[in-house]
């Protein structure tokens, strides 16, 4: 009898060549499939065994080649290449197979493919997976979204090649329809949020410290052994002493990195939805304006020409330092703090029956996001399912209360000096705002009442009111 394969992969690009080859390091048969020839030549080189590792470029051959049911995963660029592929394979599917879709779809897309495909009969799945071409090969952290019954089907080959916490796997199902993508793009709003902060700090310690290349190496690695333990502080120790290949001068490669950066959109979903939702995310919004700010390259070259800026007053190293570090641990708090607050209200919009501690969970190890601080995040979500917000659980108010003068202090010292600090400050004013019991919009509300009759209510009376309001 011909030989079946335990897991099909269509798109043999970087992500999808690293994942099929973990599935089949841990013991699976895996085939892929993908219309240009030199990536499947390419695959079936370094699998090394056909039996284990196999791939064709036809997808009725590659469906053919698939144990029942198939469990199919799409790692394909987002969009309307998925809606084709899904075409593409469906003449050949059996009802009872399933889709996986590993790309960062957008949530809604994959809710009409689940319905879509639901009345083919087949499972779909959006399942985001999270730690780039390495995560892939190595073991990265995967949320998965679908049919609860139709997990169990993939659930032993995820569990295997998904990255591990103390022995746990990264991978756990999430909810119903579209869960999974909401949450991996959430992930990737925090991503956005910690990716500023990271930048801001090392502008910081730059312009106010005149820390050098290696000083900065050596504070991030500090820190990474620190509390401020995470992929993205680790990754920037390393970029900092990343020599110059193209600059045989002792400049390092980051001094010559374009300040524009770019995006390709997850960031931005996570903002908008928000918005849609009304949940605040000032310190995601932020960070993906910054990435719409730094690529008016040209336009800001011409506005610093025109206005002085403050001479930087340094700041003498070990307290910048200090005052960094803190101010970063407050703000990486912050920043989870409102993407877990946003999986919360948008579970209840969407009824997707999130468990909070559970995504920190299959968050601490395999994703762009892992630091150690997702090992308390965990536990403050276990001790309270329905804690409102990550700044009201006790063991994170202390941690807040010790770091949040530091991000005060740093946050007035950028803005005498002229160095922005969009996410700490978008952070800290999130902070006061949040923990402020009186704020200001009373008098937004007597305004829309004034121009517009739009009524208010009082704090010493139940009902609605409207005033005519004296010219
Ligand atoms: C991940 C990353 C991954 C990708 C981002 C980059 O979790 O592995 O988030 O999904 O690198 O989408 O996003 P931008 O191009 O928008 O920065």
């Amino acid at each position: 009898m011909e030989q079946k394969y335990d897991f099909g992969l269509v798109g043999l690009g970087v992500m999808g060549r690293n994942f099929i080859l973990n599935v089949a390091d841990n013991g699976f048969t895996a085939f892929g499939n993908d219309l240009d020839n030199e990536k499947v030549d390419a695959l079936i080189k370094e699998g090394g065994d056909v039996e284990k590792v196999n791939a064709s470029t036809s997808a009725k051959t590659f469906v053919n080649a698939l144990k029942t049911p198939r469990k199919i995963m799409l790692l394909v660029p987002a969009g309307k290449v998925v809606d084709s592929v899904i075409e593409g394979l469906l003449p050949h599917l059996d009802k009872g197979d399933i889709i996986i879709d590993g790309g960062n779809s957008f949530f809604t897309d994959t809710d009409r493919r689940e319905a879509y495909l639901e009345t083919r009969g087949i499972s779909f799945f959006g399942a985001g997976v999270s730690g780039g071409a390495k995560g892939a090969r190595r073991g990265p952290s995967i949320m998965p979204g679908g049919s609860k019954s139709a997990y169990a089907h993939i659930k032993p080959i995820f569990e295997a090649v998904s990255a591990k916490f103390n022995g746990e796997p990264c991978v756990a199902y999430l909810g119903p329809k579209s869960a999974g993508n909401y949450v991996k793009m959430v992930h990737n709003g925090i991503e956005y949020g910690l990716m500023q902060l990271t930048s801001e700090i090392y502008d910081v310690l730059k312009k106010g410290g005149s820390f050098t290349n290696e000083e900065l190496h050596a504070t991030y690695t500090k820190w990474n052994a620190g509390r401020l333990q995470s992929f993205l502080v680790e990754i920037t120790s390393k970029i900092f002493i990343q020599k110059d290949e193209l600059n045989l001068s002792k400049i390092g490669l980051l001094d010559q990195i374009s300040d524009k950066a770019k995006q390709k959109g997850t960031g931005k979903w996570t903002s908008q939805n928000a918005m849609d939702l009304g949940i605040p995310v000032p310190s995601i919004d932020i960070a993906v304006s910054m990435r719409e700010i730094s690529a008016l390259k040209e336009e800001r070259i011409a506005a610093d020409k025109i206005y002085d800026r403050p001479k930087v007053s340094p700041m003498e190293k070990v307290k910048l330092e200090k005052l960094a570090e803190e101010a970063l641990y407050f703000s990486f708090i912050v920043t989870y703090a409102q993407g877990l607050h946003q999986l919360a209200d948008a579970s209840k919009e969407y009824n997707y029956q999130l468990e909070i501690a559970q995504i920190a969970k299959i968050w601490r190890a395999g994703c762009i996001i892992r630091a150690g601080l997702l090992a308390d995040i965990t536990k403050a979500f276990q001790g309270d399912k329905n804690l409102p917000n990550l700044l009201v659980s006790p063991t994170f108010v202390k941690k807040v209360q010790s770091t949040v003068s530091s991000a005060r202090e740093l946050v007035a010292y950028g803005a005498t000096n002229g160095i922005p600090l969009p996410g700490l400050s978008n952070s800290l004013t999130y902070f006061d705002a949040y923990t402020s019991a009186r704020l200001p919009l009373n008098l937004i509300q007597a305004q829309r009442d004034y121009f517009g009759s739009h009524t208010y209510e009082r704090l010493d009376k139940e009902g609605v009111f409207h005033t005519e309001w004296e010219d």
